[in-house]
């Protein structure tokens, strides 16, 4: 696996295989990775000739009072997974390398869809990631890109992102993967000490109860979130950031259960904030 940590590297790399005709899938992530991850690599290999792996703690995503400069880090572990999952490459690059100090360019979508859900207290995290994933494409100019359903109001973002930017990338959206207890898995997972471990479980819990009374025929989605939000209140280590029923695409609020509806949460356990979610399938 090529390890490149300059952007003239990538694009090198990237014009050798072109030139033979292969296909690039590319998967931007923070780094200390776990099998979530390793499932979006396994899927990109499936689908293209060629991986490229991003592994960049991005600060423009992160708020003052955010964990950028605590985010878990491990990048000998992350080129293990990477490399035994069939990456071709991984691109880590410094900061200075992303970010000129005189950058003063960002991507932003200016409707309300970045406001709705983890938008509400944190202002300016898409404007930050919609900024990287940008550069990432431009970089490395992928066939096709892989996120996570985990994040569900990013990969809403980023397909809206690349329609109205005409981004000719496919972006391909991937299941949440879960500890065996349910826990949906994350790099902030890391945080929990041994009894919010237990009580992050209440996530996922939360998210099991609402897909069972939508599966049941519940059709009003906030009596869904009324009896999540209840589940998770009776957690002491708990504390609600937002649960909400939104339409999938736009993320504006719901009241009606239908087909695509995204339900989400985000919690505070302890100190670590988590997010779950499930799309109403019918
Ligand atoms: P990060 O949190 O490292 O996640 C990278 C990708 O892995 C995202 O698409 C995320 O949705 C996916 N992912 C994380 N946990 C998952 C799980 N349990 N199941 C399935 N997929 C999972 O998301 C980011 O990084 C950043 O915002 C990034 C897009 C890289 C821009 O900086």
């Amino acid at each position: 696996m090529i390890i490149a940590r300059t952007i003239a590297e990538v694009r090198k790399t990237v014009a050798e295989w072109r030139k033979e005709g292969l296909s690039v899938g590319l998967v931007p992530t923070m780094g200390y990775l776990h099998e979530g991850h390793a499932s979006l690599v396994d899927k990109a290999v499936s689908q293209c000739d060629r991986v490229v792996a991003s592994v960049f703690v991005n600060p423009t995503q992160f708020g003052p009072n955010e964990d950028l400069a605590t985010y878990p880090r491990d990048f000998d572990h992350d080129c293990k997974l990477l490399e035994e999952h069939g990456c071709a490459m991984v691109f880590h690059p410094e900061v200075s390398e992303m970010y000129d100090e005189n950058a003063a360019t960002y991507v932003e979508i200016l409707s309300d869809m970045p406001k709705q859900l983890c938008g509400k207290t944190r202002p300016i995290h898409f404007r930050g990631v919609c900024t990287v994933v940008s550069k990432l494409f431009n970089i490395v100019l992928p066939d096709k890109a892989f996120f996570g359903q985990k994040d569900a109001q990013q990969l809403a973002i980023i397909r809206k992102m690349v329609k109205d930017m005409s981004y000719g990338i496919e972006i391909v959206g991937c299941p949440i993967v879960r500890e065996a207890d349910g826990l949906a898995k994350s790099s902030r997972n890391t945080y929990l000490n041994a009894e919010e471990r237990k009580a992050a479980l209440v996530l996922s819990k939360s998210v099991f109860l609402g897909q069972k009374m939508v599966k049941d025929g519940e059709k009003d989605a906030d009596k869904v979130v009324a009896a999540m939000v209840k589940n998770i209140e009776a957690e002491p280590l708990a504390r609600i950031d937002y649960v909400s029923a939104v339409d999938g695409v736009t993320m504006m609020p719901t009241h009606e259960i239908a087909d695509g509806v995204l339900v989400a949460m985000a919690v505070y356990i302890g100190k670590t904030r988590l997010i779950d979610n499930f799309i109403v399938e019918e």
